[in-house]
């Protein structure tokens, strides 16, 4: 038996980097399992090649800051997957600039996507789980949550409040079976790590592979998140609500 045997799972983010990683591993443990992203090719790509191989997987199109695409894709995962019992928030994306450079739209922009899109999924998917009496809800945060770096301000403030928006929800739902988790990744090897790397560095930050090897031992994999999250999706976790599990081989420890 895998170790989400019979559960439901939703993914956001799910079409690219950690959260295909996480489709493809919730998938193989027994999930049946929506991706929702606003990447339309890749995530339907990813759906038809895991249908293909025999996985109940299927695609479902939203801009996760949008409550009616949101509503809309969860209401399609649900009538094609049934009741969702453990969902993975990680959409999310970041914005790299000198703070004094940023302006307004930066900031509704962001907080939009990475943190808007919590609320939104959450509340779309959490009566499913309330009807059932359990449900595991796993939300992208960041070792960006507690450590700043120079020109991602706004990026260092919407992951804070990812932190909090987990732990409040394990404080309000605990006692009617939802677990709701953070996960917080190290720089992992993913098209929105490689941007990071990438503009810092255009920025005069040094993200060289030596200061990553320095600050955590190697660039971290999809994979890596992937199973820290289906630890927190799964029953293994039971008695884990409202923590943080930092996935950075220590970057966070020193
Ligand atoms: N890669 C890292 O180093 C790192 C470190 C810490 C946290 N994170 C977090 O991981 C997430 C980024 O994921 P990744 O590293 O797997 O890279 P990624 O860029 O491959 O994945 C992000 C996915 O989210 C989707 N997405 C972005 N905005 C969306 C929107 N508005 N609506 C729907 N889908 C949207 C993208 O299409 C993509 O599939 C973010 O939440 C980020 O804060 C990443």
């Amino acid at each position: 038996m895998g170790r989400l045997a019979g559960k439901v799972a939703i993914v956001s983010g799910g079409a690219t980097g950690c959260g295909a990683a996480a489709v493809r591993l919730f998938a193989a443990e027994g999930a049946a399992v929506g991706i929702i992203d606003r990447n339309v090719q890749a995530g339907s790509a990813l759906a038809i090649e895991l249908a293909r191989a025999g996985y109940r997987v299927v695609f479902a199109t939203a801009d996760v800051s949008k409550k009616a695409e949101v509503d809309q894709a969860v209401a399609t995962v649900k009538s094609q997957l049934g009741p969702v019992n453990v969902l993975f928030n990680h959409a999310g994306t970041i914005v790299i600039k000198p703070f004094l450079e940023t302006e307004e739209e930066d900031w509704d922009f962001l907080f939009d996507v990475n943190v808007k899109s919590m609320y939104l999924m959450t509340r779309a998917v959490l009566p499913m789980m309330l009807a059932a009496g359990k449900g595991s809800i796993v939300c992208t945060s960041s070792i960006s949550a507690v450590y700043g770096t120079p020109n991602e301000v706004l990026y260092d403030a919407t992951k804070g409040a990812c932190h909090m928006f987990a732990r409040a929800i394990a404080v309000e739902f605990r006692d009617r079976g939802i677990r709701c988790n953070a996960v917080c990744p190290g720089f992992i090897e993913t098209p929105h790590g490689l941007r990071e790397v990438a503009e810092l560095t255009a920025l005069g930050v040094d993200v060289s592979e030596a200061a990553i090897k320095a600050a955590q031992g190697r660039f971290g994999q999809p994979e890596d998140i992937a199973r820290a999250a289906l630890y927190l999706a799964s029953d293994d976790s039971d008695f884990v609500n409202g923590t943080q599990l930092f996935v950075d081989n220590g970057f966070s420890a020193a």
